[in-house]
């Protein structure tokens, strides 16, 4: 089936790949680096000229409430990859050499990410060609983030991390987590996606539905942890989004 077919049926696609070491890599080398302190990541923090998501590397949530979750935006620590990332960092003098196994595995992971949405979008195009997706996408090459997370838990803390939401941009990829937490469908009647360590799954965003109008329905999701106190782990995540350089203020 195709990538929209699928979208059209159950609102978002599996896609298998082989992402599983990958993502392992992205979480575990996340984890470490977030043993050091903040003034030591914050050196990994860099402005893009992005008008939303506008930081690669580290980004310090430092102070405020996110009005999506409603939560401090501490809440979590957020860390976005993308093809400058490894120049600026060296450019800055930093460490890139004690990463490199890290990094690869976020880069083959971006790269996965793109060529799958590419599909994706090679697919609007024949669908509705007057769209001109692909030519789009040209012009914003860097408009495409790797992002992983971590939330901050209180152990045996159960309940909705992320509320919620529909995505802003094209597409986002889901390539993993170490909990399943993401659900999906509607308000009220909310699902969790079976699926194995080697499936992405994909799914529009608000600009895929206006762009669109309405062929594609932007995904509503949210994230939730329900861990139990004796076996609770640190929960991360690892995620793609695609042309995601959306109006400012529209960003959660
Ligand atoms: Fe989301």
């Amino acid at each position: 089936m195709s990538i929209l077919n699928a979208i059209k049926q159950n609102g978002f696609a599996e896609l298998k790949t082989s992402i599983s070491d990958d993502v392992v890599k992205a979480m575990d080398g996340f984890e470490r680096f977030l043993n050091y302190d903040f003034a030591e990541r914050k050196k990994w923090t860099f402005d893009t000229a992005r008008m939303v998501n506008s930081q690669i590397g580290y980004v310090p949530r430092e102070g405020g409430i996110n009005p999506m979750t409603r939560q401090p935006y501490d809440f979590k620590d957020v860390f976005h990859f993308d093809r400058s990332l490894l120049a600026r960092a060296k450019e800055r003098g930093l460490n890139v050499a004690e990463w490199k196994d890290w990094f690869e595995a976020l880069e083959n992971l971006y790269k996965k990410g793109e060529d799958i949405c590419s599909k994706a979008a090679e697919e609007l195009d024949t669908l509705h060609p007057g769209l001109k997706i692909m030519e789009r996408i040209k012009h914003i090459e860097g408009n495409d983030i790797l992002r992983l997370l971590h939330y901050h838990m209180k152990k045996g803390e159960t309940g909705v991390l992320g509320r919620g939401h529909t995505d802003e941009w094209l597409f986002t990829v889901n390539f993993g987590e170490n909990i399943p937490g993401l659900r999906v469908g509607e308000q009220g009647n909310m699902q969790f996606i079976a699926r194995d360590k080697n499936t992405a799954i994909l799914y529009p965003g608000k600009k895929a539905e206006s762009l669109t109008n309405g062929d594609l329905k932007a995904l509503y999701h949210e994230v939730v942890d329900p861990q139990l106190k004796e076996d609770f782990k640190d929960r991360f995540a690892v995620t793609f989004f695609f042309d995601a350089n959306v109006p400012a203020g529209r960003m959660m």
